[in-house]
């Protein structure tokens, strides 16, 4: 094997077959079941995005009613969980709690810790318990945020759907529609984006036949990097730095002599732009508006054409969506917390998935190490 046999980081390989979603970096598209993203986020509900990905048809209104009733059902925060967190030190990333809280969840549901392919662990098991994961996790998400503000738990609301109900247990008031629209719009652009790291380490996982839940606390792993999912959170701290578009030109020039990288542009795939941008940025304008904070939409602007013109590396989801989720009121530690919470449909569609056709993904190395030595002294018997 030689070096140019290598794909490293696995760019370029193709490794498997999927029917959950397309990405097409020549026409800067992507589908979700056939679907272009972009338009399930201008006309659906989250909640129907997540029937889509799981059962491959958008719900119709009586399934689309059946999911909701089911997801109010498991929206409260389960009494083991909320003990596990109170266990954890206020200073505990997020990112750790929601992976320690999903596994909670998972050593809690004993039938659960079956393999993918055993009597338990079924296709409609494992849709079930997709189900009561992605009901669970705002309520996760939300008081994590609110614990960490010194604020008590929010109950769940029936009478809000899922993305108004999010809101309402974060914030602990309705949210206007503009914020509602552009929240729900973002968990529909999180959801899935085929075989990205974290969605390929479930998948790794689900090989071995492991379970469900180890496989999206696995997945939780991969996303926690500033490489992958961190950059939604990486992209405030970023903005922070800079504090507003007039210190964009200077802050640029030091950022790019030291190499650094820039935190929401770039993509292993996309090289001409991501697919998702355009349609968070709109909703990022929305509520620049809906807040009255031009301020905000100067800087994004200008790092943009900034970075854009001198390096041609186009922004990725991340950019745009958290300035939308600081404006909103998450703290910026809840970012990629928010982006769990949204990708595990996509995380336990491809689980599913992998389930149903599997093969353990197990590929080969190149040695290149020391050569075959041995123990001074050492006599085989
Ligand atoms: N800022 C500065 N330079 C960059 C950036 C960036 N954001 N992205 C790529 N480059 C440069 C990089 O330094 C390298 O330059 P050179 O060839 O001179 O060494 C070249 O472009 C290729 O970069 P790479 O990192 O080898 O390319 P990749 O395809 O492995 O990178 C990436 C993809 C997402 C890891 C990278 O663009 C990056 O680190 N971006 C910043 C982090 C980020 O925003 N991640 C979110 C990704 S999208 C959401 C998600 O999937 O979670």
């Amino acid at each position: 094997m030689t070096d140019t046999d290598i794909k490293k980081g696995l760019a370029g390989v193709v490794v498997d077959t999927t029917a959950i979603s397309k990405v097409n970096p020549e026409t800067n598209s992507l589908l979700y079941r056939g679907y272009p993203v972009q338009e399930l986020a201008a006309t659906q509900p989250f909640e129907a995005v997540a029937f889509l990905l799981w059962n491959g048809e958008l719900p119709t209104e009586a399934q689309l009613a059946e999911l909701r009733a089911e997801e109010r059902r498991h929206r409260a925060l389960p009494e083991k969980v909320r003990a596990a967190i109170e266990l954890l030190p206020l200073e505990a990333h997020p990112m750790d709690e929601v992976r320690t809280a999903v596994s909670v969840i998972g050593a809690a549901d004993t039938a659960g810790a079956a393999s993918v392919l055993d009597a338990a662990g079924s296709p409609e098991e494992n849709l079930a318990r997709s189900v009561r994961l992605y009901a669970a996790l705002p309520a996760i998400v939300a008081y994590g945020q609110r614990r960490r503000r010194g604020l008590g738990i929010v109950e769940p609301r029936d009478d809000l759907d899922y993305a108004a109900n999010f809101l309402w247990m974060t914030f602990g008031e309705e949210a206007d529609p503009v914020i509602v629209d552009a929240f729900n719009r973002s968990m529909i652009l999180y959801a899935e984006h085929s075989f990205n790291a974290s969605t390929f380490t479930a998948r790794v996982v689900t090989s071995t036949l492991s379970d469900l839940y180890s496989a999206v606390v696995a997945a939780i792993g991969a996303l926690k990097g500033p490489l992958h999912g961190g950059a939604n959170e990486a992209v405030m701290h970023i903005f922070a730095e800079i504090g507003s578009a007039g210190n964009v030109v200077p802050w640029l020039d030091r950022a790019l002599a030291r190499k650094r990288k820039i935190m929401g542009f770039g993509h292993r795939v996309y090289k001409k732009g991501d697919s998702r941008v355009p349609t968070m940025q709109a909703a990022l304008e929305s509520l620049i508006e809906h807040y009255g904070r031009p301020e905000v939409g100067e800087l994004y602007a200008t790092l943009e054409r900034e970075f854009v013109s001198r390096k041609g590396i186009y922004p990725n989801l991340d950019y745009p969506s958290g300035p939308a989720y600081d404006l909103i009121g998450f703290d910026t530690l809840t970012f990629t917390p928010l982006f769990i919470a949204s990708r595990v449909t996509g995380w336990t569609a491809h689980i599913m998935e992998q389930a149903a056709s599997n093969a353990l993904i197990r590929p080969l190395s190149a040695y290149d190490g020391p050569e075959e030595r041995h123990i001074p002294g050492y006599v085989a018997s």
